[in-house]
């Protein structure tokens, strides 16, 4: 190859270069500042590729600001993840009045408190943004996190030093560890200047100022988010080093002398009345509020009721979300079509003419089942209404029929998968239709691999829904094991998956580096990323909780077949797993293409053992407790909370194996019988003494 000077480079060469470094960059930012890249990685893999052969032919041209001469090519997607010192957790919810009162119920039950006793509860707005938590070290702002899945969040640290609205340094008496939780948001007309300036500069458009407010903080260039128009609003607190109130206002107050903003108004009500009636101000207020709220947050003001009450799964039992009605428009229904999912139900869903509803484009619904459709009287061709609450499914409220036309059609469920054609059945007593082509179903098939790489189970990035259907109709993937040998198979193959329209080198690259870090997972994620019907993330957390390692709960799995054993009986001591989830873990396991399916996947991953976090020196962790007769202090589930969160089993009778039964007035049976094997008998005194030490 002739080597020429720069100088000789003819002029044409060097516009074209000077192009090309001017696209990389702007590609390389599409893509890694605003996760949206422009072309496709085929595309972006020639244009460097062209840039490589003019660098190699007139090296002078290159400059140390080439993209050929970044450290590692590109800087690295994603952000670094932070654990959360104390979990952040999401609320229940409340839609109607009527939920209000049962939480209030439940609240005054759970403590045993009369119902003449006043339960203040603190009342605020519930912001429409994205949580996040910034810790303090003496006063000073170290670090920010994402909520992420509730134990762990992207540290998003230096993008919200740039939020004015977030003090860099809190004055005053401040305990020596302090993080403040609250809401990332933008208001709504910034939100549409900033819709505006991205418009006129060929910029991404957000959909609304959540979605714009999540895109601005999750920015690999802090300047990015320095540039968007970002507030905060503090209302909770993570770890804390020593106590700053002792009332929910009074942490309000706290916050707010520190410099947090307060979403207003704000109040402290003493009565379910009182409640709905600053819910009814608030609605009324709502247009009018330069930010998008999605509802009203009760919190129950007494941090020593709080720490009582605790959490059920992922949420408080001394909050809750009382949400707005969702936003409704009308629309017409052009058709209905049918999905089948990964356990094979056949849900029917709307397609219809897309509109937009509360800042979001519709243009499907879903229709529940065949019962929903004909108490709705829902045929094709009608106007329906739709509504849209926050990331739930649209729905279809009713039909408008007014607006009914002569040739709306009524329409027939079908009997048979639209999939796989297999024979539909629907059993006696359930409100679903569901294909019985079990393996051969491919419908199913997709959907437990979309299911098994999701977020909350293997998380497999670039691995996503498009790409299982494309890579399962191609027979690339048909179990889950056959993810973990993709690599090795598509080296031997002659169409290579960097080979494919819209894969590129870079693409197939990182989408085999993605899977190769999924090699090791966690118990819990493990055991929900197998799709078994009802078995969601808690009490997949659970189950791993209980039998701490993969083979374990297998085994047990198995033994559970004899349902008069013990094995059995301890399934059904697991918190969450009734009958019916025991049916249908068990019924998992006993089928032997799953145990195929688990041999295969495991000679291709490792299961962590699940470590229990250690709760504090509690002397009852690990211990087995029966409460029993009438308790004075507490109520029983409040009892059996306490217990759980230090670590202790909680068994409904009393065996050989229990270490302590706590005896209130009118103890019966279990009293004896712990008497008679020798049981250590606790009252309700010594047990708040021995949980206290
Ligand atoms: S309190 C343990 N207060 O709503 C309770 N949350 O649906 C922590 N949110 O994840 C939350 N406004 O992102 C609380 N005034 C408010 C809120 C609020 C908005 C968000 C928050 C939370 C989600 C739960």
């Amino acid at each position: 190859m002739k080597r020429q000077n720069s100088l000789f480079a003819d002029a044409a060469v060097v516009a074209e270069y000077n192009k090309l470094v001017t696209e990389i960059r702007q590609h390389d930012a599409a893509y890694y500042q605003d996760d949206a890249p422009k072309v496709s990685d085929a595309e972006y893999d020639k244009l460097r590729q062209r840039l490589e052969e003019i660098e190699a032919e007139y090296p002078d041209l290159v400059s140390s600001s080439s993209p050929s001469q970044s450290v590692g090519a590109a800087p690295s997607k994603g952000f670094k993840s932070l654990q959360h010192s104390v979990p952040m957790l999401s609320l229940g919810n409340a839609f109607e009045s009527q939920d209000v009162s049962d939480f209030m119920e439940r609240v005054r039950n759970f403590l045993k408190l009369p119902s003449s006793e006043i339960v203040e509860i603190v009342t605020e707005p519930k912001i429409d943004g994205l949580s996040c938590s910034i810790r303090y070290e003496k006063g000073q702002f170290v670090q920010a996190a994402t909520r992420g899945d509730g134990a762990s969040g992207e540290d998003i640290t230096e993008n919200v030093r740039t939020i004015a609205d977030v003090p860099k340094m809190i004055e005053g008496e401040v305990p020596d560890i302090l993080e403040v939780r609250g809401e990332i948001y933008m208001r709504r007309d910034e939100f549409a200047a900033l819709n505006a300036a991205q418009e006129k500069t060929g910029g991404k458009i957000f959909a609304n100022p959540r979605n714009a407010a999540a895109g601005s903080v999750r920015q690999l260039n802090p300047q990015v988010s320095a540039s968007r128009p970002l507030q905060f609003f503090g209302y909770a607190l993570g770890q804390v080093s020593e106590p700053i109130a002792e009332t929910q206002d009074g942490i309000r107050k706290k916050l707010k002398s520190w410099g947090f903003a307060q979403a207003e108004p704000q109040a402290v009500c003493v009565s379910v009345e009182d409640i709905l009636a600053y819910y009814r101000d608030v609605e009324m207020k709502r247009p009018d509020l330069p930010y998008d709220i999605d509802g009203v947050v009760y919190k129950v003001n007494s941090l020593a009721y709080q720490e009582r009450l605790g959490f059920i799964a992922r949420a408080p039992r001394w909050a809750i979300a009382h949400k707005f009605p969702a936003e409704k428009a009308v629309t017409v229904l052009k058709d209905i079509i049918i999905q089948v999912g990964r356990t094979g139900v056949l849900t029917p869903v709307a397609e219809l003419e897309p509109i937009t509803v509360g800042g979001v484009v519709v243009s499907r619904a879903t229709l529940h089942n065949e019962d929903e459709i004909q108490r709705k009287d829902i045929r094709i061709g009608d106007h329906v209404v739709i509504q849209r609450a926050g990331d739930v499914i649209p729905q279809i409220v009713e039909v408008v029929l007014e607006k009914r036309s002569a040739d709306s059609k009524a329409f027939d469920f079908p009997h048979q998968c639209p999939i796989c054609d297999s024979h539909a059945v629907r059993e006696e007593g359930e409100a679903v239709w569901r294909c019985t082509g079990g393996l051969i179903c491919p419908a199913q098939a997709v959907e437990r691999l979309k299911h098994f790489v999701s977020r909350l189970a293997f998380d497999i990035e670039g691995l996503g829904a498009k790409i299982i259907e494309e890579f399962y109709a191609e027979e690339l993937i048909q179990t889950p094991a056959d993810i973990f040998t993709l690599e090795e198979r598509d080296k031997g193959s002659l169409t290579p998956i960097r080979k494919r329209a819209g894969w590129g080198d870079l693409s197939a690259k990182n989408l085999f580096e993605s899977i190769e870090k999924r090699r090791v997972i966690s118990l819990p994620r493990f055991i929900y990323a197998l799709g078994i019907p009802q078995i969601g993330e808690a009490t997949a957390k659970r189950l791993a909780e209980t039998y701490l390692t993969f083979d374990a709960l297998r085994q047990a799995m198995r033994a559970c077949a004899d349902s008069e054993g013990d094995a059995y009986l301890a399934l059904l001591n697991v918190q969450d797993v009734g009958e019916s989830v025991a049916a249908d873990l068990v019924g998992f396991f006993a089928e032997a293409h799953n145990q195929k399916i688990l041999d295969d996947l495991l000679e291709q991953v490792r299961v962590e053992e699940f470590v229990p976090v250690v709760v504090g020196d509690s002397p009852v962790a690990g211990k087995t407790v029966v409460f029993t007769g009438t308790l004075v202090t507490m109520s029983r589930a409040e009892a059996k909370a306490t217990a759980e969160g230090l670590g202790a089993k909680v068994a409904g009778s009393v065996s050989s194996k229990t270490d302590y039964v706590v005896a209130g007035a009118d103890a019966g049976s279990k009293l004896k019988k712990a008497k008679d094997l020798g049981v250590s008998v606790l009252t309700e005194e010594e047990w708040a003494a021995l949980i206290r030490m």
